[in-house]
């Protein structure tokens, strides 16, 4: 009780003010912290958002015929590099869409990969992580056909899938020669 009255008096001859009046305008002092504080977090939080909305808006760049593994480091891990997806062997940039194949996202999965086999098949099994379609019913290649209408429509085509660099076929080609 002596530390008390101890404090309060001490509150009392240094502010001025009742030991109630300090502690409202304590209180208050905090709240309005945590408060002017918040705002600044929410502006963070926005300037990243913006940030990813920028990346997702960037003009489609073209990447002409790359292969599976080059295909690969477009899947969302990289927030730097475009989201690419490919069907069919067609590669779209899917990056208006970071909320589906983004990481994290119910559909990440199929970032920077052929997801034909699964797209025909609805399925989220890994092993249909493929563009070999070898084996698909014609109802199973007719719903593929549905979902690449549907990425023709919405998504920019930036590429095409190759087994091999042609550029490097050719020079081995050229090696020949000489
Ligand atoms: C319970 C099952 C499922 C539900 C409730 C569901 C629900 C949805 C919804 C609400 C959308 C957003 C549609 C839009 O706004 O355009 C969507 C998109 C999509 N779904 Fe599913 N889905 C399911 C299963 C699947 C399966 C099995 C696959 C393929 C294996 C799949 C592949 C996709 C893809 C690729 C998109 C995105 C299309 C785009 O880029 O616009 N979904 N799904």
């Amino acid at each position: 009780m002596a530390l008390y009255t101890t404090v309060t008096d001490a509150i009392t001859q240094y502010t001025g003010l009742s030991p109630a009046a300090f502690f409202t305008i304590s209180a208050m002092m905090v709240v309005v912290y945590k408060v002017v504080s918040g705002m600044f977090v929410a502006a963070d939080a926005y300037v990243a958002v913006k940030r990813e909305q920028q990346i997702a808006l960037r003009e489609p760049v073209q990447l002409g015929s790359i292969t599976e593994e080059e295909l690969r480091p477009y899947n969302g891990s990289d927030p730097n590099k475009p989201l690419l997806m490919a069907i069919k062997g067609k590669i779209y940039d899917v990056s208006r869409s970071r909320m589906f194949y983004g990481p994290g996202g119910p559909y990440a999965l199929f970032a920077g990969r052929d997801a034909s086999r699964a797209l025909a098949l609805m399925s989220f099994e890994p092993s249909d992580l493929t563009g070999n379609t070898e084996g698909l019913s014609a109802s199973e290649l007719e719903v593929l056909e549905d979902w690449e209408a549907k990425f023709e429509e919405k998504y920019v085509k930036v590429g095409q899938l190759v087994s091999e660099k042609t550029s490097t076929v050719v020079e081995e080609d050229q090696t020949k020669v000489d």
